[in-house]
């Protein structure tokens, strides 16, 4: 149990921001000024330098995360298909403990802040999450957008009735008012979302781990992203399918860059075709 700790508390970070700083460096080096600019980003969850005013809002998220995770009440997790929930298969729902849940699912910490520093070096007018969950990522790309000059607002889209009321919560206790949780399947509600309001210029894909589902959404928000947007696809690893897709997504010519960060796929998007990376 305490090795498995350490794992999870010391060394899989380590090994995340190495590839961060790994895959930085390679990024800024880059002539293309937005290559240049995620890869300063990366660099600067890699080697976690962040200024006061960022870190006192990452605390303040952390917090947040660790009354989460100790909560020990439940919610019921309809099951939308891979990745959406442990067991039965789609169509069933699942009991589930918010704090186990919590833990399970967010982001931790070093790619919560890679979010930030990507909304902070992007400067997004809007943000796009699939998959809520309790609201941890999403808090970080809000609270970036907080502190860029033009603000913004996050879109994320939670399937479990149930977890979007943990997520709002949180963004309540955290003051977070630039946020709106859009409740029902990506299946159902992502169309409305992105034909009302065009202009992404970060996207987070981070639920329904399918092969097929993770292709559609992406191009189904394809159309509403701006050129230079920064895509990012969760689990890439996850699975055979999730590799496939993964290895389609970077091939694509509308990708100017694809940053394989093993974990997580990184890409910048042109809307006239990119160059490849
Ligand atoms: C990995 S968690 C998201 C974690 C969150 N992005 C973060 O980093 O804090 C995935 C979430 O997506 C939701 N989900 C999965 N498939 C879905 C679907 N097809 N429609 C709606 N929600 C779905 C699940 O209920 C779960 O809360």
């Amino acid at each position: 149990m305490a090795m498995l700790r350490v794992f999870k508390d010391l060394i899989k970070p380590y090994i995340y921001r190495s590839r961060l700083r790994a895959e930085g460096a390679r990024l800024a080096a880059m002539e293309d000024p937005e290559a240049r600019a995620v890869g300063d980003a990366f660099l600067k969850a890699g080697c976690a330098a962040f200024d006061a005013s960022e870190e006192v809002l990452m605390e303040c998220v952390e917090t947040q995360r660790a009354k989460v995770n100790a909560r020990t009440d439940t919610f019921d997790q309809p099951d939308y298909g891979a990745g959406a929930g442990a067991a039965g298969g789609a169509g069933r729902t699942v009991r589930r403990v918010i704090g186990e849940f919590a833990r399970a699912a967010s982001s931790p910490q070093v790619w919560a802040s890679m979010h930030f520093a990507l909304v902070r070096a992007v400067q997004p007018a809007l943000c796009l999450e699939l998959g809520t969950c309790v609201g941890i990522a999403s808090a970080y790309m809000a609270l970036a957008q907080r502190l860029n000059a033009a603000g913004g607002r996050v879109f994320t889209l939670e399937g479990a009735p149930g977890a979007a009321a943990v997520a709002e919560a949180n963004f309540r206790d955290l003051g977070l008012e630039n946020i709106t949780v859009v409740v029902g399947p990506f299946q159902e509600t992502l169309g409305t979302v992105v034909a009302e309001h065009p202009g992404f210029g970060f996207v987070f894909i981070d639920g329904h781990h399918d092969e097929q589902a993770t292709w559609d959404y992406f191009n189904q928000i394809a159309p509403a992203l701006l050129d230079g947007a920064v895509v990012v696809f969760d689990d890439i690893a996850w699975s055979d399918g999730m590799r496939r897709v993964w290895s389609r997504l970077a091939a694509d010519p509308r990708m100017a860059h694809a940053c394989d960060l093993r974990h997580l796929g990184v890409c910048i998007y042109r809307r006239t075709g990119g160059a490849g990376a």
